[in-house]
């Protein structure tokens, strides 16, 4: 799914830039000196589908504020939040019609205020989604704009005549399928948007959609929120004279011809804007996190910002584009992140691409699978984002009929492309009906596996892959080396066992991850760095620590985990 939804959205094209120097600014840091996001642990939360407090069958925001506990327990930092805005739900909320309350399906201003005030007790920070490159048409502004040519708002989206009666302004192909223009008999003219045509794209080329689109960011926080995830960053721009995009051979999942999207993606301009909206940020300790599909690390190293003056914590979708369990690729993409010389943020998992329970489970060992993943993402240095119910081991439940499909990319690409709904289903909470998410009819069906794999019976379960993540995001949260410490590649040859020290003054955390499902045998021979004769203390293992051997010599069970202390 994320394949064909990368390559749907984003083909991409390459600039670079340093990312190095850091600019004077005001950053709240946590007792050992870091900025706060760096040695915290994101969570996302699709809201439709954590948790129903009132019972329509629909996720709210009293809903997740009944289970911080739940958050905190799990040793989470801080929630994105995506959309819940008020919205007609063409893209389940990332079609916004009023960037400053919530929409009442999911509760009101007051109940949001509520849960920062109880997220704060929590010491979990609140992240917003901010959808910036485009609006609802239900939008006031978009309603204005449509109305007249002369109208107040008419320059806030990007309206053209068609080339001639009937055909667009130019070959552009929306990512949710077909042409990226969308005539309106109001004004005769085209308005243009990359996804739905219920998503018009805004004219960021306008001071006046910038400083309006700034307030929408001071808004929230001034009402507690930490920061952003920017949705859809890359498409910010477009080219002025709205030249053709390049043919290539070939059509895409939806039916149409493939292209790149070199004047509609990540254009030069995008760093400019970026760099202004981080100054906003900056002015309330924000921390900005960007949706930021990049095909090689010159695109990544660049939204760092020269002076670090962009993102701070950009998503490398690069990492979990490595799509199947190969110690080779994640070792090569972590290098790669490495080598930006920025803070690196780790996904493996989100509300657009199938489950990593399916992408990287083999359908017999999926549990010690999901340990695996867990074992690396969450002890490389940087800052994950978990996905929720990643943590149970939820896995994707894609609609089997046409007609029960919800998200519009679905509806398009049926049966090739089922869409997005499988990864999008409700939280499984307990073995009660609908998983215990709601009473009435969920939105999108629970999977038969929420028998097993769900909160309650996971917590009771020593062995289930909620005990493991609780463990390990335990220990990140308390041994430096995994919060602080550098990363170091080890047998960088191996094919099957991915395995790396974090090394922090005296101290060195090993991990060692076994991705195959055979035995392997592994030595370290680690005198260079000082540590030939440190005995290893287990901190985390899913085989027993005695049975591992020694680090000169261990032996591990298939899809097998160990974490271990070094001291000198
Ligand atoms: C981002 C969101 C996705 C949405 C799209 C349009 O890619 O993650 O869910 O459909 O933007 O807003």
């Amino acid at each position: 799914m994320l394949g064909t939804f990368k390559n749907v959205l984003f083909i991409l094209v390459a600039i670079s830039a340093l990312a190095i120097t850091s600019p004077a600014q005001k950053i709240s840091s946590d007792p050992r000196g870091h900025e706060w996001w760096k040695h915290s642990v994101f969570y996302e939360i699709y809201p439709r589908s954590f948790a129903d407090s009132n019972n329509d069958g629909i996720g709210d925001i009293k809903g997740i504020d009944a289970h911080l506990d739940y958050l905190r327990d799990l040793g989470v930092d801080a929630i994105w939040i995506t959309p819940c805005y008020p919205s007609p739900q063409v893209d389940f909320g990332y079609d916004v019609s009023d960037y400053e309350n919530i929409d009442p399906m999911y509760g009101t201003l007051n109940d949001f205020d509520h849960l920062a005030n109880d997220a704060r007790k929590h010491n979990i920070r609140i992240i917003m989604d901010f959808v910036l490159n485009h609006t609802s048409p239900q939008h006031q502004w978009f309603r204005d704009s449509a109305s007249s040519r002369n109208s107040k708002h008419r320059d806030w989206y990007i309206w053209r005549d068609g080339k001639a009666p009937g055909v667009p302004p130019n070959n552009w192909i929306s990512g949710f399928g077909g042409s990226a223009w969308q005539f309106d008999s109001t004004t005769s003219q085209y308005y243009y948007h990359f996804f739905a045509v219920g998503q018009p794209d805004l004219n960021w080329r306008n001071p006046a959609v910038e400083n309006a689109m700034f307030d929408v960011t001071r808004f929230w926080y001034k009402r507690g929120v930490a920061g952003f995830r920017l949705d859809a960053v890359d498409l910010l721009f477009e080219d002025p004279e709205l030249r053709d995009n390049p043919i290539l051979e070939g059509k895409n999942d939806l039916g149409d011809p493939n292209m790149v999207n070199k004047y509609n993606d990540k254009l030069p301009e995008v760093h400019t804007e970026l760099t202004k909206l981080r100054m906003v940020a900056d002015e309330y300790d924000a921390v900005l996190i960007g949706e930021t599909y990049t095909a090689n690390r010159e695109e990544l190293k660049e939204y760092y910002g020269g002076r670090n003056d962009e993102i701070q914590m950009p998503m490398d979708f690069m990492f979990c584009e490595v799509n199947k369990l190969s110690a080779r690729e994640f070792r090569a993409q972590i290098a790669n992140v490495e080598s930006t010389g920025g803070w690196p943020v780790y996904v493996i998992g989100n509300h657009d691409m199938a489950r990593s329970y399916n992408r990287y489970g083999d359908g017999v060992h999926n549990d010690q699978i999901a340990k695996v993943m867990a074992g690396m993402y969450l002890t490389l240095r940087g800052t994950p984002i978990m996905y929720y119910g990643e943590e149970l081991g939820m896995e994707n439940n894609d609609p089997v009929r046409k007609e029960d499909v919800k998200d519009p990319i679905g509806i398009a690409g049926w049966p090739g492309e089922k869409g997005r709904d499988g990864e999008r289903t409700p939280m499984q909470w307990n073995d009660s009906t609908n998983a215990g998410f709601s009473q009435a009819k969920p939105w999108l069906p629970v999977p038969a596996s929420y028998k097993t794999h769900n909160v309650a019976r996971e917590l009771e379960d020593p062995n289930s892959v909620l005990r493991f993540y609780k463990q390990l995001l335990a220990l990140r949260h308390h041994e430096p080396a995994l919060l602080d410490g550098d990363y170091l590649a080890l047998d960088q040859d191996n094919p099957d066992v991915l395995s790396y020290l974090r090394r922090y003054n005296n101290d060195a955390v090993l991990v060692v991850l076994n991705m195959s499902g055979k035995q392997q045998k592994v030595r370290f021979d680690l005198s260079a760095q000082g540590l030939a004769s440190a005995k290893p203390i287990t901190l985390l293992t899913t085989q027993g620590a005695s049975s591992v051997g020694s680090i000169d010599q261990m032996s591990l069970d298939p899809f097998a985990v160990y974490i271990a202390r070094l001291s000198r």
